[in-house]
């Protein structure tokens, strides 16, 4: 595997390269980031896998400094996994206008994302998924792949993207990989590194709330909102703050109403100072 760190490098490299996959990260990999890259691994002739903390998308009080940056260890795990390029641009590399000391933007371009990055975790998170579009519209442009793998567990972010690749004429497949889980159910995160033994436990119920949330649809409640409530008043009152538990159509991500059959149960919460998410994707059998 090669270790890359410049875009004339990375490009004079990709050159020759046909069948080219794109794996997307920030870093400090965990299984659910592997899986990403087996997914691409067996695709594409040339797998490429970024790692770049992207300061676009964290907002002013959130955990930009604090993320877990463990750049030897992901390149082992790269390795293991089969990629053939890891690339790890520093920020001047990506943002040559942006000034990180002072996080002044300067004159970069950004992409402004749909209204529908405004809801959900976007409401909490304002210009999240600005950033996250435009750093992942300039990941597309430097290594041009021809199919990107996403995972499920960011389910708004996933949305985004494909929108981003259909709206802007991109000529790449979006691919999207399920969310791995501990045994417990805990979605994989590398935010999970912030929680303390106890708190790892208690983050379990996330997962468990949102099976919950589906079964109840599934055994005929068609009252969402209050489900929503119940679910959130749950969460809080064993020591949650919840962010939101929303329930959306999987193909539009608008509020899900009873014609809407394809859904998709969105929850964010906060244990402590850390801010967790999770969904689960199903198909009504109810007739609700
Ligand atoms: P990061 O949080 O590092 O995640 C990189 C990719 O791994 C994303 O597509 C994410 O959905 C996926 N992923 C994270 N946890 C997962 C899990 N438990 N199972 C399966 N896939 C999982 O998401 C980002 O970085 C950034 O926003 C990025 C797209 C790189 C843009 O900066």
């Amino acid at each position: 595997m090669q270790i890359i760190h410049t875009i004339s490098e990375l490009r004079n490299i990709l050159e020759s390269q046909t069948g080219i996959a794109l794996v997307p990260t920030m870093g400090n990999l965990h299984a659910g980031h592997v899986h990403l890259v087996e997914l691409a691994r067996q695709q594409a002739q040339c797998v490429v896998v970024s790692i770049f903390v992207n300061p676009l998308q964290f907002g002013a009080n959130e955990d930009l400094e604090n993320y877990p940056r463990t750049l030897d260890a992901d390149f082992e795990k790269l390795e293991a996994a089969g990629a053939d390029i890891a690339f790890a641009p520093n920020i001047k590399e990506i943002y040559p206008n942006f000034d990180a000391a002072t996080n002044d933007l300067g004159q970069t371009m950004i992409i402004s994302a749909p209204p529908i990055s405004k809801e959900l975790c976007g409401a909490s998170r304002p210009g999240h998924f600005d950033g996250v579009a435009t750093v992942v519209m300039k990941l597309f442009n430097i290594v041009m792949p021809q199919l990107a793998v996403f995972g499920k567990k960011d389910f708004q972010q996933l949305f985004i993207i494909r929108e981003l690749v259909k709206q802007f004429n991109l000529p790449i497949k979006i691919i999207a990989g399920d969310t791995v889980r501990e045994p417990s159910g805990l979605a994989m995160s590398s935010r999970n590194g912030y929680l303390t033994p106890e708190q790892k436990a208690h983050a379990t119920m996330l997962h468990a709330c949102l099976k919950e949330f589906v079964e109840s649809i599934q055994q005929g409640c068609g009252d969402y909102t209050a489900l929503e409530q119940v679910t959130a008043q749950t969460l809080d009152n064993s020591g949650w703050l919840t962010d939101y538990v929303s329930v959306r159509s999987a193909r539009t991500l608008l509020p899900a109403s009873k014609e809407d059959k394809q859904l998709v149960v969105l929850a964010a919460a906060k244990i402590g100072n850390t801010r967790l998410i999770d969904n689960i994707e199903f198909a009504t059998k109810a007739n609700n």
